[in-house]
């Protein structure tokens, strides 16, 4: 029977692990020594990662790996991705030489506003609501200019504010619907410190307004929040090429290939079962960067998938066609990134990666994460309609089988010897392993 714990927080991390490992594990020792293996030894770089959030015992690894030879609007790049999935560095990095040959990637950010909205509520006339929001409008800058004046000096700040009353779908509830510029800033923390501003202005201004009963003055603030739903943070990555360019080992026929391609691309854009396993592909790549250069992968999954949804049914992110002899591919998606603040400071390993990246603008690294996701969803459907997925995702898995069994480096070397030329399954690669042991 475990039991509950108080003051946890205030524990060291020591005594965090001694308590965690009595009361969870068989082998206390062992789950303890486990946890400090991955300890940092250099306890500077071990305390910034314990800092990061509450309670950190250990670290977490996940492999750091490079796609290189990345054409982007003709400017060679190398790629960092923070992944587990054992296939898809190999995947992007396939893809970004395919099309380094092929005209390489083009790019274009179509616009990069961030929102955030007040949600609140107002018993009482909506236009007498509207005409105080008219009268009070130009104090909601006035009032955050301290919080402001620094965006603006980058370029950045309020783009707008609107009053929107939602009436018709919850009673009483209206919005502060606010839109911003951030510059090279995810904008979190500049985005809610404004709403929770005009909150404030909003409730104390209408205690003021003498056009309001008593009612209306009582406006009640449910909560300032940005909302990482951005449709209009947009970034598009293409690629194209004359069909019969698209020919190479595994390519015999490349207009038949054009066709099963675009062909499984429809799919995806009719088929809601099939473009959820679509978008992941290209979150595949996605995320990787993401991670890799610090930011918000959450939100970032969150408002790419709400995207994909917005015609009402969830589609695929990526569209693909052949005109006039050409095939095309392309992917829209939202991405708000930052390039400053945050962990892009903090972290070792995301400065390096940015740094890797030549230290991008937030609109540059819009542009190669796109790229990521385009070249894994081109990878993967290359994949899926040729070989079939498993041939690549097996030999890359094969690693892991081995580790699994506690392969020894000569076993490695005949097993990868004789899986260069037979199909990689688990048990295949089992019976081999207790061949070579017998
Ligand atoms: C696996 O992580 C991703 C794929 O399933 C994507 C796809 O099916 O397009 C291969």
């Amino acid at each position: 029977m475990n039991h509950p714990i108080s003051g946890f927080s205030k524990l060291s991390k020591e005594e965090k692990i001694n308590w965690i490992a009595k009361e969870y594990f068989s082998a206390p020792i062992d789950a303890v020594a486990l946890l400090k293996n991955y300890w940092n030894s250099d306890e500077k770089l071990q305390q910034l990662h314990d800092e990061f959030i509450e309670n950190t015992i250990t670290n977490f690894y996940i492999p750091l790996g490079v796609a290189p030879n990345f054409l982007i609007n003709d400017h060679f790049r190398t790629i960092p991705m923070a992944i587990e999935e054992s296939s898809v560095v190999a995947a992007a990095a396939k893809a970004a030489k395919f099309w380094s040959s092929r005209g390489g990637f083009k790019t274009i950010v179509s616009n990069t506003e961030k929102i955030g909205q007040v949600h609140f509520i107002y018993y009482g006339d909506p236009s007498k609501l509207e005409h105080f929001f008219a009268q009070t409008k130009a104090r909601f800058f006035t009032d955050t200019q301290s919080i402001t004046k620094n965006m603006q000096k980058r370029g950045g700040g309020i783009l707008s504010i609107t009053l929107k009353n939602k009436t018709h779908l919850l009673a009483n509830y209206f919005q502060l619907h606010a839109t911003f510029e951030t510059k090279d800033s995810m904008g979190a923390n500049f985005i809610n410190s404004c709403l929770e501003q005009f909150a404030k202005t909003l409730q104390s201004e209408a205690q003021q307004y003498a056009g309001f009963t008593q009612e209306e003055k009582n406006i009640s603030v449910i909560m300032s929040i940005l909302s990482n739903y951005v449709p209009n943070c947009i970034v598009r990555a293409e690629v194209s090429c004359p069909v019969e360019d698209l020919e190479e080992k595994g390519i015999p026929n490349p207009l038949e290939f054009a066709q099963r391609f675009v062909q499984a691309v429809q799919i995806a854009e009719i088929e809601p079962y099939r473009a959820v396993t679509h978008n992941k592909g290209i979150m595949n790549g996605i995320d990787a960067v993401v991670l890799a250069t610090g930011n918000d992968f959450r939100a970032i999954e969150a408002a790419i998938h709400a995207y994909a949804a917005r015609s009402g049914t969830y589609s695929s992110l990526s569209h693909a066609k052949i005109e006039n002899g050409i095939f095309s591919f392309w992917l829209e998606v939202p991405l708000a990134l930052g390039t400053v603040g945050g962990l892009t400071s903090l972290h070792p390993l995301v400065k390096l990666s940015l740094e890797m990246l030549e230290n991008p603008s937030a609109k540059e690294l819009m542009q190669v994460v796109a790229v990521a996701g385009l070249a894994q969803n081109f990878a993967a459907l290359r994949s899926l309609t040729t070989t079939g997925i498993q041939e690549g995702h097996m030999k890359m898995h094969l690693n892991n089988i081995l580790n699994q069994c506690n392969t020894t480096n000569a076993e490695r070397v005949a097993i990868q010897n004789y899986f260069n030329t037979n199909a990689v399954t688990h048990s295949a690669v089992i019976d081999y392993i207790a061949t070579l042991r017998n």
